[in-house]
């Protein structure tokens, strides 16, 4: 069935190569040859190691950086260093002698891997992303099926032989990024490390994945542009707020978790991690969390989690009621961040007021929220067929997109001054025009600005997969194996290196429905263990 696919397709050769999984072929032109070697000796010159910048984010990080990456003439050691899990990679230089473990001080069980990697496994749709804005998904072998990327969607699809990362034969990849440590899986790596930080630190990891396949002088550059762009945004919507005296409005970030298994049905209204430094820098503030607390102190079904986000039970009570028109009545914008199954286009106002269980009579009189243009804003701009969000893909390695996505609807008169009119991608928004100028019953008949749905179709050459395309040592000018005192890199693609994809392909969550699942596990578990 899926070798007549192949036939179907132009891509016969391409379909019939992924038909066999077979172990990586290392395309020489990788590697460094002995002669130029002996000549260079230093295959990580300076200008090809990863550089540091000092960040300094708004939400509290305790640890300044949790990678390391400490270079040899040939080699170099990644580190990951985190209070719960530690992980060290030797990565050496195709066409060099692997070094001895014991020789540069690394004990036997570290994981060895020649770089650059040439067919890797991405479980992790966050890893898949920073691939391609390092304009290597070339040498994505095999990829999550809740990727959003429609190529991606194409390459795990039964078309292409269904190269999912969930049965990804070991031999048939050099690499395996995943959420987890796996201490069992010789060529498995662990990008784990973004769920907690501030949006540029976790940015930063894209020199993580960089160093694996060669690529740090494009993920130094692709960073800095990424940074730049972040901080030139938040540093206009403060001076424009400054100048013009604006006030910030209030933005709820919510989430719907339906029953499951023993963690019973709630509402989250939540406050930790990247909400409080997205919302202040795209001008906007969190509700007062301690008036609230004090407010809803005699409320049962309302509790605070170890993570500080107010849950709601009992949704269907009166009281819990009580308590989310109280939480929510000063609020100006709601985001609302839960998970919609299927086609996202479909949710609308309607379909938020009947999940949080809010009367659709009285709504529009209970909350400003709602009789405001772009008061109701959900993280799924784009997203795939199953309800999957490019937010899981894209949020973390775009911190300058998603910052501009919510400018756009939380201080829109900061754009409108720069005449940018870049459309959001990752946010959109459920009331897009003003309640008031459309129908007489106002809101709730407004059907939203809709999501961009993308399938494999959107898949411009259809393809599975693309030709693997060589990284040349950094020691070469060309691919040719010519020495040069100058170096350049492979050229990016079209499409990605230090821009995004038109195409859309994001997580915090890096969402597989595991870490979902466990994510919601953590959140239903910290919720137990309430405290005021
Ligand atoms: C990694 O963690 C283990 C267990 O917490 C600890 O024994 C070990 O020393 C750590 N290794 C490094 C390199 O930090
Ligand atoms: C790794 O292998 C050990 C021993 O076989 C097993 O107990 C453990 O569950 C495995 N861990 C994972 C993550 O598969
Ligand atoms: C909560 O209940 C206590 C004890 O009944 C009462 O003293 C307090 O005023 C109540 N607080 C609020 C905010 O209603
Ligand atoms: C709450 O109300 C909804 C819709 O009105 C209903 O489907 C659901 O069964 C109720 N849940 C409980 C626990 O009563
Ligand atoms: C999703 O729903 C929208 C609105 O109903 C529709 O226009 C679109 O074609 C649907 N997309 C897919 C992929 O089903
Ligand atoms: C919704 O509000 C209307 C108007 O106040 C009221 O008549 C109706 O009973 C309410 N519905 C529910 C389910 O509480
Ligand atoms: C991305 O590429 C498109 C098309 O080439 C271009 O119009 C756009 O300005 C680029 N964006 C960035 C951030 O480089």
């Amino acid at each position: 069935m899926a070798a007549h696919n192949c036939l179907l397709l132009l891509a016969v050769a391409a379909c019939l190569g992924f038909a066999h999984a077979a172990a990586p072929v290392r395309n020489p032109v990788d590697c460094v040859s002995s002669n130029l070697l002996s000549i260079t000796g230093d295959v990580y010159p300076s200008t090809h190691q990863i550089t540091r910048q000092s960040i300094q984010e708004r939400t509290t990080v305790t640890v300044a950086q949790e990678f390391e990456i400490a270079y040899g003439n040939t080699y170099k050691i990644v580190t990951i260093a985190k209070s719960d899990t530690n992980e060290t990679y030797l990565l050496y230089q195709c066409g060099t002698t692997k070094p001895v473990l014991s020789q540069i001080g690394l004990p036997e069980d570290t994981k060895v891997f020649s770089v650059p990697l040439q067919a890797v496994s991405v479980a992790d749709t966050t890893a898949m992303y920073f691939m391609d804005m390092l304009g290597v998904k070339d040498r994505v072998s095999y990829v999550t099926p809740y990727v959003v990327d429609p190529c991606m969607q194409l390459l795990s699809s039964s078309v292409c032989g269904g190269r999912s990362s969930d049965n990804a034969p070991a031999d048939a990849v050099d690499g395996k990024f995943g959420f987890y440590k796996d201490a069992n899986a010789s060529n498995s790596i662990m990008i784990s490390a973004t769920v907690e930080l501030g949006p540029l630190h976790a940015a930063e990891y894209i020199k993580y994945v960089a160093a694996f396949f060669n690529r740090e002088a494009v993920a130094n550059r692709a960073f800095t542009a990424v940074y730049n762009a972040y901080t030139d945004l938040s540093a206009s919507v403060l001076s424009y707020k400054t100048n013009n005296n604006v006030a910030s409005p209030v933005v709820a970030w919510l989430y719907y978790q339906a029953k499951y298994s023993s963690s019973p049905e709630q509402i989250q209204v939540k406050f930790h991690s990247f909400r409080v430094q997205y919302t202040e820098d795209a001008g906007g503030v969190l509700p007062n969390l301690a008036q609230l607390k004090n407010v809803l102190a005699n409320y049962t079904d309302v509790k605070v989690n170890t993570v500080g986000d107010l849950v709601l039970y009992n949704l269907n009570s009166t009281n819990t009621a009580a308590a989310l028109r109280t939480i929510l009545a000063d609020v100006d914008i709601v985001i609302d961040e839960s998970y919609v199954p299927g086609n996202v286009s479909q949710y609308t106002v309607a379909s938020f007021l009947a999940r949080y269980r809010l009367n659709e009579s009285t709504a529009a009189t209970d909350f400003k929220f709602l009789r405001t243009q772009n008061g109701l804003l959900r993280l799924d701009g784009t997203a795939n067929a199953m309800g999957t969000t490019a937010w899981f893909e894209e949020a973390v390695a775009r911190p300058d997109v998603v910052l501009h996505d919510l400018v756009t609807f939380i201080m829109p008169v900061v754009l409108q001054a720069a005449n940018d009119k870049t459309a959001p991608r990752l946010v959109r928004s459920l009331i897009p025009v003003a309640p008031s100028t459309t129908s007489a019953d106002g809101l709730l008949t407004l059907s939203g600005s809709g999501a961009t749905v993308l399938t494999s179709a959107n898949c411009p050459l259809q393809r599975c997969g693309s030709t693997i395309q060589p990284i040349c040592p950094a020691v070469y000018l060309d691919c040719s194996g010519k020495l040069v005192t100058a170096t350049v890199e492979r050229p990016c693609p079209p499409t990605n290196c230090l821009n995004g994809t038109s195409g859309g392909a994001a997580g915090r969550a890096q969402a597989t429905p595991l870490l979902l699942f466990v994510m919601l596990l953590v959140a239903a578990m910290a919720a137990t263990a309430w405290r005021w």
